[in-house]
């Protein structure tokens, strides 16, 4: 039996059996404002949430007040549950990236030490910028993929993306060394532009194979999966 990691956003995870791969490693694929940020944070607060699992977000992008400032307009305290020891916030700022990875050992302790099951790692794609060619972005990939798997923990990175024809396609080529690939797609209708999201690959799963409509509500990213996007 392979036990499933649910991400509690609504319409999600029917379309995968249940939820993550428990300790796989998953990637969000999307443009910029696709709403990443937002499906990654919304698995770490349901996890704590919903379903007693506490959380480390580790942003290398954005800086923390403001995160949690854009996370209180869908009501989520993530202050509160940081006080509460349930949740963690680490930023790297571009600057310090590199920090990041030998910094290994300490975010170890931190995942013991706060019982820590869901790692998210926003942006991926900012870790591999900094390196200058193919060859070291891989090695530096790989290096990424040695650290997550001693963390013993279900973790999502979020990928910039860029969409060739019907195809979003995750920066660097990451696809092939994770375990699933959830891709956000931005599909314009005349004036306006609608989201949605699919399951490009989820190792070991049934997963379903159609595009299905997502929006960004006041409660966060809620999936229309009876709806069709191109209704
Ligand atoms: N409170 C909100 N209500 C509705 N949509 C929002 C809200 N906050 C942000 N958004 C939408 O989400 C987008 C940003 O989502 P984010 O997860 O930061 O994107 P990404 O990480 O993919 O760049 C914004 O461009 C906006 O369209
Ligand atoms: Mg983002």
């Amino acid at each position: 039996m392979i036990e499933r990691i649910p991400t509690g956003i609504p319409g999600f995870d029917d379309l995968i059996e249940g939820g993550f791969e428990k300790n796989s490693v998953d990637v969000i694929v999307g443009g910029a404002g696709a709403g990443k940020t937002i499906f990654a944070l919304q698995f770490l607060y349901n996890g704590i949430t919903k379903f007693n699992e506490n959380g480390l977000y580790i942003s290398l992008e954005e800086k923390k007040d403001k995160i949690y400032n854009h996370m209180e307009r869908f009501g989520w305290g993530f202050a509160q549950l940081e006080k509460e020891g349930k949740f963690v916030f680490v930023h790297y700022p571009a600057e310090q990236i590199e920090k990041f990875i030998e910094d290994a050992p300490y975010l170890k302790d931190v995942i013991t030490e706060h019982n820590i099951k869901r790692v998210v790692i926003d942006s991926a794609t900012s870790l591999l910028l900094l390196q200058e060619n193919a060859y070291h972005r891989r090695q530096m990939f790989l290096k990424l993929m040695g650290i997550i798997n001693g963390w013993g923990c279900t973790v999502l990175l979020t990928s910039e993306g860029k969409q060739i024809e019907n195809e979003i396609i995750a920066r660097f080529g990451i696809e092939f060394l994770v375990d699933g690939v959830v891709t956000i797609h931005v599909i314009q209708k005349g004036d306006i532009k609608d989201k949605a999201i699919e399951i490009a690959k989820m190792r070991g799963t049934n997963n379903s194979t159609r595009i299905i409509p997502m929006k960004i509500t006041k409660e966060g990213i809620r999936l229309y999966p009876t709806q069709r996007v191109f209704g």
